[in-house]
């Protein structure tokens, strides 16, 4: 969401730049760099997390933007965040609150690995079909 509105603030500014009279606009060095930063360190917390998430949770859950389920009992993880905070899932996964059914295994993935794992699953959050409760 963050990196698309700032993306589409990127094209409409170079789509201003673009006008015949306007002067050249000088990018927001500062600004721009920090907000760059702050969308890798982002995205290597997603691509960790996915890592982690295909490694740990696929044999249950539907892990990716689709697809179902191998266990029908476990929600696809895309819709996991629905009826539960990412604070409160990742406050879960960080105190070791068991998190699921009975038998889905406890995990510590320390809280860097917590935090990737939850960015990775709030990435790929759709609303569920109104059929699914
Ligand atoms: C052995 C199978 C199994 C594995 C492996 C597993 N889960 Fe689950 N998980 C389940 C089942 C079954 C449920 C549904 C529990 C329920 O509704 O009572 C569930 C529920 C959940 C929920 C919803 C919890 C809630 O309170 O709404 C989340 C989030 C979740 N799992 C995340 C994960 C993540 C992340 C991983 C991998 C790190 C993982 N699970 C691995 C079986 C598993």
């Amino acid at each position: 969401m963050k990196s698309l509105s700032l993306m589409s603030a990127g094209l409409l500014l170079s789509l201003a730049a673009c006008g015949p009279s306007d002067p050249p606009v000088a990018p927001p060095e500062t600004e721009s760099e920090t907000a760059a930063e702050l969308d890798t360190a982002l995205h290597d917390d997603i691509e960790n997390g996915r890592a982690i998430v295909v490694e740990n949770c696929t044999s249950c859950h539907a892990v990716g933007p689709d697809g179902e389920s191998p266990r029908t009992d476990a929600p696809p993880l895309r819709y996991a965040l629905s009826g539960l905070s990412a604070e409160a899932l990742s406050d879960n996964f960080r105190e070791g609150i068991h998190v699921g059914a009975v038998d889905m295994p406890d995990f510590d993935f320390g809280p860097r690995g917590t935090a990737s794992v939850v960015a990775y699953i709030q990435s790929i959050q759709e609303a569920p079909p109104a059929e699914t409760e």
